[in-house]
C-alpha cells in the first residue's frame, strides 16, 4: 500500500520526556520476529509490556502530509538570513487538529530560538508583550508601561538571536474589543518588523477572520490547514505509519475500508480522537496478549484499558 513509510515520518514526542529504556541488543532476532515493523523500530517490540505501553502512551510525532506541508514552510522561513523582511504563516484547524503539535515541534527543533505564547486573552500591546516576556520566563512587573515591555522583548529576542515566535490560539483576539483587537494585530506586526522575527499563527479556523481587520498583516502569513481525517488514502497513509512504527508484537490490520470508516466516523475528523483511540486500542493489545489491532480492538478501546490491581494511587 504506502511505500513511503519510513522512520522520517516519526519523531520524537512532543511534550514529555521518555521512560528510561533498556538497551536491546537482539537486533537479528527482532528483524525476524517483527519484519512487520519499521526497522529502526524493531527493538521497541522486544521490550517489556510495561515498557512498551508507556512508549505508545506517550506517542510520536507523526509527520502526516499536512504537517510535512507546514513544518517545511515554517522552516523555510526561519532559516531566512536576517535582514530579509520577515514572513510568516498561519497555520489553521478545528480543535484537536494538531496546531499546538506544530507549534510545540518548532520551538523543539528551534533549540531556544523559537518561541511560543498562547495569544488567548491578549487585549492590548502590553499583554501581548507581558505574555511574550512570561514565555521567555522574565519577570514582568505588573506594573511596566507598555514602552517598557517592548523594549524588554526586542533586547530579549536580539541577545537570544529568536528567530521565530508561535502565537498559539491566535483566533481569541477577536474576543476583545475592535481596538483591542486592532491593537494586539499590530503589536504583533511590529515586533515582526522590528525583532525581524518570524511570525507563527496557529487557531482554530475562525483566525481568518480574526486576522483580516489587517490586511497588511494577514498578507504576510501565508495559510496552511490541517484537515479533518475522513476515509480517504492520507488516513490510509496515516494508518500505514502507526502499523510499523506502535510497538505491537504481531502485524495489525488497519488499512481496510472498515476501520477507515469506523475511525472517520467515531473521531468526526480529530486527529486527536484518532490518535487516543488507536493509544487506548496499542495498551490494550498488550495486556490482553493480542498484540495487533484491528477493528475489533478499535471498537473495544472506546472503554479505557482495565486498571491494574492494587494501583491505588498514581506515581
Ligand atoms: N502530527 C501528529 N502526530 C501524532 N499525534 C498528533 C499529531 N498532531 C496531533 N496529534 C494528537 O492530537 C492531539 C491534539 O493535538 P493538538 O496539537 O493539541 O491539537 P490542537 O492544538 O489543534 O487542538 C495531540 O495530543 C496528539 O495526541
Ligand atoms: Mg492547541
Amino acid at each position: 500500500m504506502d511505500s513511503r513509510i519510513n522512520e522520517e515520518h516519526i519523531s520524537t514526542p512532543v511534550n514529555s520526556p521518555l521512560p528510561d529504556i533498556p538497551l536491546n541488543t537482539t537486533s537479528t532476532d527482532d528483524d525476524v520476529l517483527y519484519a512487520h515493523l519499521n526497522p529502526t523500530l524493531r527493538a521497541d517490540a522486544a521490550l517489556p509490556a510495561a515498557v512498551r505501553m508507556e512508549l505508545i502512551k506517550h506517542g510520536g510525532v507523526i509527520e502526516h502530509k499536512a504537517y510535512r506541508t507546514a513544518m517545511d514552510y515554517a522552516h523555510w522561513l526561519l532559516t531566512q538570513p536576517l535582514g530579509v523582511a520577515p514572513m510568516g504563516m498561519l497555520v489553521t484547524g478545528e480543535p484537536g487538529a494538531g496546531k499546538s503539535t506544530v507549534g510545540n515541534e518548532l520551538v523543539r527543533i528551534g533549540q531556544g530560538r523559537v518561541l511560543m505564547f498562547q495569544a488567548g486573552g491578549a487585549r492590548n500591546m502590553r499583554d501581548i508583550y507581558g505574555r511574550i516576556i512570561e514565555a521567555l520566563e522574565g519577570l514582568v512587573s505588573k506594573n511596566a508601561r507598555t514602552s517598557d515591555r517592548q523594549h524588554t522583548v526586542f533586547r530579549l529576542f536580539r541577545a537570544m538571536n529568536i528567530r521565530g515566535l508561535v502565537a498559539d490560539e491566535i483566533q481569541d483576539v477577536k474576543d476583545g474589543t475592535q481596538r483591542e483587537h486592532q491593537q494586539v494585530l499590530t503589536s504583533l506586526k511590529m515586533i515582526m518588523n522590528e525583532a525581524k522575527v518570524a511570525l507563527i499563527c496557529l487557531g482554530t479556523p475562525e483566525s481568518d477572520q480574526a486576522l483580516r481587520i489587517d490586511k497588511h498583516l494577514k498578507a504576510r502569513l501565508r495559510p496552511f490547514r490541517l484537515p479533518q481525517w475522513q476515509a480517504n488514502q492520507d488516513l490510509v497513509d496515516l494508518l500505514g505509519v502507526l502499523e510499523t512504527s506502535l510497538p505491537l508484537r504481531r502485524p495489525s490490520e488497519l488499512r481496510n475500508e472498515q476501520v477507515l470508516n469506523y475511525l472517520a466516523e467515531v473521531s468526526e475528523g480529530s486527529l486527536r480522537e484518532i490518535m487516543s483511540r488507536i493509544k487506548c486500542a496499542g495498551v490494550r493489545a498488550i495486556l490482553s496478549g493480542e498484540e495487533r489491532l484491528d477493528l475489533a480492538g478499535l471498537k473495544a478501546a472506546e472503554d479505557p484499558p482495565p486498571r491494574p490491581q492494587g494501583l491505588e494511587s498514581l506515581r
